[in-house]
């Protein structure tokens, strides 16, 4: 079986979505006396979203969430993409109440600890060594400061083309929001460009024998160009540096061994998180032996200081890894990621042609991992656009910054989901033609990194 959740099917339909969302919005306020920015991750953030949107999930099964007003949703997005498998996700959560139940932190290791690792490394035999974290931030954060303690350097070079690595200085002074991080950190990393060697050679050239690590996702919406990689891999290595794969979303969602197992490049370090434990908080650092063990104590070089925090074994967080994990070992997870998002871009594409919007909603990206551009009259991303398209679709029970299947979306989800958005996009061209303001109801959606407001 593929979800393992009982779809509502189709003529359920009438009871997705909402327009009242007045006890959220109350809840909101209070958020916002408390909370900067009213909530814990800024992705989740109310200027996120459109002002006719949900403020707060109450609980989700599969992959149907209920706001505080009792509004039903089908969603995508998943967590930021980490509930690859769904929410709630009976395999998952039995692993993590169980091992809950026999406490959660000791002051040793629990054994779980090992059997956590030798899932992982059995899943990404490319890595020879993990070490675990509680978000993906603190596996990138390790996998620099390892670079830099190997190699003795301390410029780094990141991937100008994809959006986020780390909420750590070394990646916030890169961003249009880097209040707080010192010059002389925002220095220090450099930026080359997707498919373009000759800009990270331009980088060697600028720094010689400067540069600790190259850092970038495997692809993202761009697929790499034939030989990129493996040229990559050897211009860094002829440069002394280490290649540093992020496979926070590739991971798991690409191909169950990582998207360095669909490109045949194996890096030195690579990083993982989101998808490794369907939600849960754990990440994880791999790669090289030799590099690894810098980490550890059985060896004369100087030692490094990699992941260790109070929390980062939760027993709990690591049974839920398990339990994810031999998920994907045992169920073709991957493959419905892939067959679901074909079946939804599919859809998308006959509805945009339908309501003559064409060029104007577009999904982007592999099939597992869509996302959607949205563009307004000029032809240029609109926030205007991108608001009213999660309005509408919000009003007809799907919630969705993007189109992150998860395996337990099923055919009628997806097919409810291509209805929502045919009609959504019926709007869209009447907004297109008699300007958006008329439609969208409020102010339009913000950028996450912006300075100001
Ligand atoms: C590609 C990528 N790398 C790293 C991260 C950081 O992960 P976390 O938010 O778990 O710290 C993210 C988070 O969205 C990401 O998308």
């Amino acid at each position: 079986m593929a979800g393992k959740f009982e779809s509502p099917g189709s003529e359920a339909r009438g009871r997705l979505g909402g327009t009242d969302f007045s006890r959220g919005k109350t809840l909101g306020r209070r958020a916002h006396e408390m909370i900067p920015g009213g909530a814990h991750t800024y992705a989740k953030g109310d200027d996120q979203y459109p002002e006719q949107a949900p403020s707060f999930i109450a609980r989700g099964l599969g992959c149907h969430v209920w706001d505080l007003d009792g509004n039903e949703f089908i969603e995508y997005g998943m967590g930021l993409r980490s509930v690859t498998l769904g929410h709630a996700f009976p395999r998952v959560v039995e692993a993590a109440q169980r091992q809950m139940l026999s406490g959660s932190n000791f002051v040793r290791p629990a054994p779980i600890e090992v059997e956590c690792a030798e899932r992982f490394l059995e899943l990404v035999p490319s890595a020879e060594m993990v070490k675990f974290g509680k978000n993906g931030s603190d596996a990138l954060d390790g996998a620099v400061r390892l670079a830099r303690a190997y190699t003795g350097r301390e410029y780094i070079a990141i991937c100008a083309d994809h959006p986020f690595f780390s909420t750590a200085d070394w990646f916030i002074g890169t961003t249009p929001m880097p209040a707080g991080v010192p010059q002389w950190v925002r220095s220090r990393t450099l930026k080359f460009h997707y498919n373009d060697l000759a800009s990270m050679q331009a980088l060697f050239d600028q720094q010689p024998g400067q540069i600790a690590c190259v850092v970038l996702e495997p692809a993202r919406l761009e697929e790499p160009a034939p030989g990129f990689l493996e040229q990559l891999k050897e211009l860094c290595h002829r440069h002394g540096a280490l290649l540093v794969f992020d496979e926070m979303i590739t991971g798991f969602r690409w191909h169950r061994s990582g998207a360095q197992h669909v490109f045949g490049v194996t890096p030195d370090l690579s990083t993982f998180g989101k998808a490794i434990a369907n939600g849960f908080a754990l990440s994880a650092l791999a790669g090289r032996r030799e590099v690894m063990q810098l980490g550890g104590y059985d060896h004369d070089r100087e030692r490094v200081f990699l992941l260790s925090t109070t929390h980062g074994a939760e027993t709990h967080a690591m049974a839920a890894g398990i339990a994810t994990m031999e998920t994907y070992r045992d169920e073709d997870v991957v493959g419905h990621l892939y067959r679901q998002g074909q079946r939804l871009r599919k859809g998308v594409q006959r509805a945009a042609d339908s309501a003559g919007v064409v060029g104007h909603v577009e999904c982007l990206g592999r099939d597992c991992a869509l996302i959607f551009a949205i563009r307004g009259q000029d032809g240029k991303p609109s926030q205007e656009f991108r608001a009213l398209f999660l309005q509408e679709l919000i009003r007809r029970g799907v919630l969705s910054p993007s189109f992150m299947v998860s395996y337990s979306h099923s055919d009628d989800d997806i097919d409810d989901t291509i209805q929502a958005i045919g009609e959504s996009l019926v709007v869209y061209r009447q907004a297109l033609d008699q300007g958006v303001e008329r439609f969208l109801v409020g102010r339009p959606i913000k950028p996450a990194f912006r300075p100001y407001r």
